[in-house]
């Protein structure tokens, strides 16, 4: 019998792993490996891209323990705004995305697609939603978690606002919920959902020195941008998607250039195929808490 096993071919100069889905290899102990263990003497927290639908969650299903078990992962967040039919979350998506190790689900313009999320989404800790959403908005903007090292992750999200809906400002949201987190955070993680690419570097360079990290997520595509910021936080401006690779942003190419090409409403569904797994890794100090390193990862599937 044949059950999915994966395998690690490293590109140690662009610093993206690569994976792939071949059948069960009883030499599994000898595969290739880093050079360096990612994850000894240091903390790391991973931070998925946009899952969408299900062949970004069966992909996570499949991949996260692997990857929690050879980069000694301590914390894991993913943005799951497209997990449902790449429209929202719903209940048993959400339990079925934290079964699979993802510790903070965080959340975007498509939040309140399905209706579903209005049931839980309040007594729910694990998710997080943009916090510059008017004030009365169920759910909540941030929250701080104990990782299982003891240390205190505050995960943040926040939306743009260029070409996307007008919500209050995200940088003074972010003022706001720094001053009510001061003093009880070790790592400050915020993803910062946004489509243009200046307001995501504004932000980066707003937060630099106030937060750990500021991931990018929304457009689907990952940039090759990772970098420590002059003041110490890490930024990218898109960590990417998890989903189907043969597809536009992960819905039917088809459908989407319809769309394009004839101007009209189309109803656009998830693709099929090969996935794609996009994730960012952050390898922090636990003497001080201070990122070290991000380091841009992408796995996926050949199915
Ligand atoms: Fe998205
Ligand atoms: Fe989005």
């Amino acid at each position: 019998m044949y059950v999915l096993h994966i395998r690690c071919i490293l590109c140690r100069e662009l610093g993206i792993i690569f994976w792939k889905s071949v059948p069960l290899d009883l030499n599994a102990g000898k595969r290739d490996q880093e050079p360096e263990a990612w994850g000894r003497g240091y903390m790391n927290i991973l931070f998925i891209g946009d899952i969408v639908g299900r062949p970004g969650r069966n992909l996570v299903k499949v991949l996260l323990p692997s990857i929690i078990r050879e980069h000694k992962v301590d914390f894991v967040i993913a943005n799951a705004e497209n997990a449902a039919g790449g429209k929202g979350i719903t209940g048993p998506i959400k339990d079925e995305l934290v079964g699979a190790g993802i510790d903070v689900l965080t959340m975007g313009n498509h939040v309140w697609d399905n209706k579903a999320v209005f049931d839980f989404i309040d007594n729910e800790p694990r998710i997080v939603r943009p916090g510059n959403y008017p004030g009365d908005c169920p759910g909540q903007g941030y929250h701080t978690y104990i990782s299982g090292n003891c240390t205190r992750v505050t995960v943040v999200n926040l939306s743009g606002r260029v070409f996307m809906n007008s919500l209050d400002c995200p940088f003074r949201t972010a003022d706001r919920i720094l001053d009510e987190v001061r003093g009880t955070s070790d790592v400050i993680i915020v993803d910062f959902h946004a489509e243009a690419t200046s307001e995501k570097q504004a932000m980066g360079w707003y937060l630099d020195g106030k937060v750990s990290a500021v991931i990018g997520t929304h457009t689907h595509v990952q940039t090759a941008d990772e970098r420590i910021l002059p003041g110490g936080t890490a930024y990218i401006t898109d960590v990417g998607m998890t989903g189907p690779m043969d597809s536009i942003l992960g819905m039917v190419k088809e459908e989407a250039l319809h769309k394009f090409l004839t101007q009209r409403p189309v109803r656009l569904t998830v693709a099929r195929g090969r996935s794609q797994l996009d994730a960012v890794l952050l390898r922090f100090d636990p003497e001080n808490f201070t990122v070290k390193t991000i380091k841009r990862v992408r796995y996926y599937s050949e199915e």
